[in-house]
């Protein structure tokens, strides 16, 4: 049965990709009545989606949401491999802690202390960071055959269940590594990834716990920069972030201890990419793995497809004082796939596309900056939506008419809720 209705939805896109996609059809234009006109008169439900940032998955298990990332033949992810990034996360700190091993433990007592900003507790990235911080570091405990990721709250004698205590040997001597504290940054109104609740938290963790930190770990930039400008700069205690955001990357010069770039340049163009491929209806390989007609494309040494998540995921790279000086310009598109697309084979397209929380460092500083580059040059016209990210209503009630757009790309504020979007396209 899922596999007729399946078929059926595939004759349909293959049909509109070979005819209605492709041509600009006038008559379709004059029955918009908004001012950003679609190109076509294929239905909502037919038309390109892409998720990006936020994958549709269960927010409690993690487990993919198959339903959302096949709502139709052209519906795809884009995100990064969210645990090859956590395992380098992990290893920037735990080789900073080696080769500082003799100025590392401030108070002298033996245990090298660090303290965790968790982003946001039911999505996969964050779940991964925090696992790949507690691996490295040996403070990790398994839970149902996963490493448990819950916040430990305060561990000031380190008797929390959610971790244990991490043992160290460098050059001949054995540390105690331990998580003092750790917890989810979530403001008051519901925003997670919270850079203002961190720079609040470490205040509080710092005069609770002093100079037993050591180390600040953080799950992104944004809290990391919040805690590192609060406190850990001037206390010149090693902060470690994720995203290479151009505000973290500089402050490497000022005793910023690292970050991890997720190559948002790669994440940007195939978020724009796999849209414009399925409008264009070419293989969804075009510009990506193969090259095109304006010489992009990518190796597979920044990304790989999995076809069965129907996901795109880009690969990461440690940003340290060693490399940092390579990554300054956050917002520069990757040369790779830097070539202009010809105007009258790839014409201009409109996209509804939304950003879930206009005040993530991540999303607005790096990745919204890098979308607006490769837009002019793949020729979309990008209509860019900024939620509050608290509730997906505040999102969904700016698509009032998704006929204006011929494909969408969507960055939900909790990954559960794919059906919010779904549903306005199915109607
Ligand atoms: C980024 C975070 C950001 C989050 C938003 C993550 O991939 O690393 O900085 O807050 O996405 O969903
Ligand atoms: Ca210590």
């Amino acid at each position: 049965m899922k596999k007729k209705v399946l078929a059926l939805a595939l004759t349909a896109a293959m049909a509109c990709s070979l005819v209605a996609c492709s041509s600009n059809d006038s008559n379709a234009s004059n029955t918009q009545d908004s001012g950003d006109s679609a190109s076509t008169t294929v239905a909502n439900k037919d038309k390109p989606l892409v998720w990006f940032n936020r994958q549709p998955s269960n927010s409690s298990t993690g487990e993919l949401d198959m339903n959302a990332l096949q709502f139709n033949d052209n519906t795809y992810y884009v995100g990064f491999d969210a645990n090859q990034g956590a395992e380098l996360q992990g290893t920037m700190i735990l080789d900073y802690v080696k080769a500082n091993i003799d100025t590392i433990d401030r108070n002298g007592d033996g245990i090298i202390g660090y303290v965790l900003a968790i982003g946001d507790i039911g999505h996969n990235d964050s779940i991964a960071r925090t696992r790949g911080v507690r691996a490295a570091l040996g403070t990790a405990v398994e839970a149902n055959g996963a490493i448990n990721s819950d916040p430990v709250g305060s561990n000031a004698d380190g008797s929390a269940t959610a971790v244990k205590d991490g043992s160290l040997e460098v050059n001949g001597k054995t540390y105690i590594v331990r998580e003092l504290a750790s917890q989810e940054m979530k403001n008051s109104a519901g925003a997670t990834w919270d850079a203002a609740t961190a720079g609040n938290a470490i205040g509080t963790w710092a005069s609770s716990f002093g100079d037993q930190i050591d180390i600040v770990a953080s799950n992104n930039d944004g809290m990391g920069m919040s805690m590192f400008n609060a406190w850990s700069k001037s206390n010149k205690v090693p902060t470690f972030g994720y995203d290479a955001n151009a505000d973290a990357v500089a402050a490497i010069a000022e005793g910023y201890g690292g970050t991890i770039s997720q190559h948002a340049d790669v994440q940007a163009y195939l978020t724009l990419r796999v849209l414009r491929n399925a409008l264009d209806g070419v293989d969804i390989d075009t510009g990506i793995g193969t090259e095109d007609d304006a010489g992009n494309v990518l190796s597979d040494d920044v990304y790989y497809y999995d076809e069965a998540a129907r996901s795109y995921y880009a690969l990461n790279v440690a940003v340290t004082a060693d490399n940092y000086t390579d990554f300054t310009d956050s917002t520069k598109v990757y040369a790779p796939v830097s070539n202009q697309l010809d105007a009258s084979a790839h014409p201009e397209k409109s996209v509804w596309l939304n950003i879930y929380n206009a005040a993530d460092n991540f999303l607005s500083a790096t990745y919204q900056p890098l979308l607006q580059n490769y837009d002019d040059l793949l020729n979309l016209k990008v209509e860019y939506i900024g939620g509050d990210g608290q509730t997906e209503a505040n999102i969904t009630n700016r698509l009032s008419n998704p006929s204006a757009y011929d494909a969408f790309a969507i960055n939900m504020v909790k990954t559960d809720n794919a059906a919010s979007y779904t549903a306005l396209l199915n109607q």
